[in-house]
């Protein structure tokens, strides 16, 4: 069993990639047999600034790292040190129908949009399913979004090892929990692409300013006020006990409770629960070199099972001397 997934470096990692994958990953990480790699070469469809995209890169392993990510427990590594991915991209290529890709979500909102593509975002797709051929991997955790590209590796995979004998493992999409689906600052889900985000690393001062004008309704400070509709609320449940949760609930019920002092608490349990990594990404700033180690050590250890495979697909393709 392999379990893989990879994440984009296109920015500061939020509260909604956090609770909807990152903590996910580090729950199911266990040996360094599960792969976790800084999608880079994906993020060069969109982040075309070579100092931009160089920081982000080191920003998301900072982040992993002190979020819990442990190199003993699973193998953390950037994408593009794995150069056979990218050889398999092509070998993949060669034989993936165009409309498998046309279908596809990035690309067609794009084309919809009436924005041209590149040819990087329209293959997109195929350096995915290498991404997770390399490896013969077996389970890929992603999100509902990413659930149509785990198909396509599969449909790739399959024609593949249909005109080449079975050289490929077929994997499965692990869908993530749907339910931790959450909202910005203005309550539509929190993504980069709406500007309503709340980064996980955010100073103290910013992140109670952020928490401050998160958007609320206008019920007076003594009117009772309804937990289930209010964004404060849903965010705080992220964080908060069964037994906290049931008490802010009752404080919103009764009334006398303004919205500042709701988003109050929520910036309490927020500075709580990532405080320990804070301190952890402080550390780990400091010390550079431990952290390009670990990269340069988790690329090795995925290196070796990506040549492994791009060698046997090689060969079932025609590629190379013949096998004596
Ligand atoms: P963004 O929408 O900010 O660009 P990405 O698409 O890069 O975020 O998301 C990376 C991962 O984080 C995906 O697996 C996605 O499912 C998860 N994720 C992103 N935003 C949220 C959210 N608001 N709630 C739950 N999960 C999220
Ligand atoms: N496309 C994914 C996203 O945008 C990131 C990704 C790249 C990925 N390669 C992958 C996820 C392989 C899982 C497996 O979120």
């Amino acid at each position: 069993m392999r379990v893989l997934s990879g994440i984009q470096p296109t920015g500061r990692f939020h509260w909604g990639n956090y609770f909807g994958a990152i903590r996910q990953y580090i729950a199911m990480q266990g040996n360094e047999q599960s792969f976790y790699f800084i999608a880079d070469l994906h993020a060069l469809t969109t982040v075309r600034e070579p100092d931009v995209l160089r920081k982000n890169i080191q920003d998301a392993a900072l982040d992993l790292l002190a979020l819990g990510l442990k190199p003993e427990q699973a193998t953390l590594y950037r994408q593009s040190d794995v150069p056979e991915v990218t050889e398999l991209t092509w070998l993949l290529m060669t034989i993936t129908q165009m409309h498998l890709l046309e279908k596809c979500h990035a690309f067609k909102d794009k084309k919809a949009r009436g924005i041209a593509a590149d040819a990087g975002l329209f293959t997109y797709p195929v350096l995915m399913a290498a991404d997770i051929l390399a490896y013969d991997s077996t389970h890929v955790p992603v999100g509902a979004d990413q659930i149509q590209h785990v198909e396509v590796t599969r449909d790739i995979a399959q024609r593949f090892n249909g005109l080449y004998g079975e050289s490929l493992q077929l994997p499965e999409a692990w869908v993530l929990d749907d339910s931790a689906k959450v909202p910005g600052l203005d309550g539509e889900k929190m993504s980069k692409s709406y500007g309503n985000t709340i980064s996980i690393f955010e100073s103290p001062k910013r992140l109670r300013k952020l928490i401050m004008s998160i958007r609320t309704d206008s019920t007076p400070v003594e009117a009772p006020k309804n937990p289930d509709t209010c964004t404060v609320f849903e965010l705080f449940r992220l964080f908060a006990e069964p037994e906290q949760l049931l008490a802010l609930a009752e404080r919103y019920r009764a009334g006398g409770m303004g919205y500042g002092e709701a988003k109050e608490t929520l910036y309490q349990a927020a500075l709580a629960h990532f405080t320990p990594a804070f301190e952890r990404r402080a550390q780990l700033e400091a010390t550079p070199d431990l952290v390009e180690d670990i990269l340069r050590e988790g690329a090795h250890r995925a290196r070796a099972k990506a040549q492994e495979v791009v060698a046997r697909v090689r060969e079932a393709c025609g590629l190379g001397a013949k096998p004596v």
